[in-house]
């Protein structure tokens, strides 16, 4: 794909940049997104079953067992090329932040710093009762395992459906939204509330804002420019071209 000329000389000026991930990004390391329709986890199974408080209240054991074989998929997945140019397009920019809704942590995993999680990480644990983070307990059989402090159930450390985003993240995605002058959208389908406001806001603040996704989403038609294409053949060759043409 060609970038446009346009694009890249407006981001080789750029000293702020953003970028808001989503599943999309780490499809090509063979973790499933969410909506499509073939491959996407929701075509297999149902959120209200699996991913909300009361579904865990209902049947922990069977959303706990869900989420131990997302955690093995996401273990034995590694970065992707759209992971790595994120990770490199990061030394390029005096400021650089990257906030993702994914919690498979890939791309802290291919290098990025100071990542901001919206939707937690799921290879932490918290206790359901107190929401402290635990890393070790013991293995009495019981499914999910019991919180060593208080004896309540763990719980993957990831926001469900019906739970508000963790507050820190959010005013820091905000800020990092609101105060850039180039904005990225990628691999998200930007139909999920909050983050999905994020590159309206980016594009009210000013910002140049460009979606990279195969598939049109319902802010395609505000992008400035939208890059049809997967995320780790666009950005890869994106890194190479702002490279180029700062050079020229
Ligand atoms: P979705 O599954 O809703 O959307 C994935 C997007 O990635 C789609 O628009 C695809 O077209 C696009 N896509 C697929 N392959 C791609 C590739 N190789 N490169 C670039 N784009 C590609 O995932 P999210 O938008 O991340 O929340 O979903 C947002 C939230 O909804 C998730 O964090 C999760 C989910 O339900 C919770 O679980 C709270």
């Amino acid at each position: 794909m060609t970038i446009p000329v346009e694009l890249l000389q407006r981001l080789a000026g750029a000293k702020s940049v953003t970028v808001l991930t989503g599943a999309g990004v780490s499809a090509e390391s063979g973790v499933p997104t969410f909506r499509d329709a073939l491959t996407g986890l929701w075509a297999k199974f149902s959120p209200e079953e699996l991913a909300t408080p009361d579904a865990f209240r209902r049947n922990p054991r069977l959303v706990w067992e869900w989420y131990q074989w997302r955690r093995k998929l996401v273990a034995g997945a590694e970065p992707n090329p759209a992971h790595l140019a994120l990770a490199e397009l990061a030394t390029l920019f005096p400021r650089f932040h990257l906030i993702t809704q994914n919690v498979d942590g890939l791309h802290q995993r291919a290098g990025s710093w100071n990542v901001i999680e919206l939707h937690g990480n799921i290879t932490r644990t918290k206790c359901s009762d107190e929401g402290t983070i635990v890393s070790a307990w013991k293995d009495t059989g019981n499914v999910p395992p019991k919180c060593p402090a208080c004896g309540a159930l763990l719980r993957p450390d990831v926001v469900w459906f019906g739970e508000p985003m963790p507050a820190p993240e959010m005013r820091q995605a905000m800020t990092a939204s609101t105060h850039c002058d180039f904005f990225f959208s990628i691999g998200t389908s930007t139909v999920v509330y909050p983050a999905a406001a994020l590159p309206s806001e980016a594009l009210r603040s000013g910002a140049t804002v460009v979606e990279i996704n195969p598939q049109p989403t319902p802010f395609t038609p505000q992008a400035h420019f939208a890059l049809a294409g997967v995320a780790g053949v666009v950005l890869p060759e994106l890194v190479k071209a702002l490279k180029a043409c700062r050079r020229a």
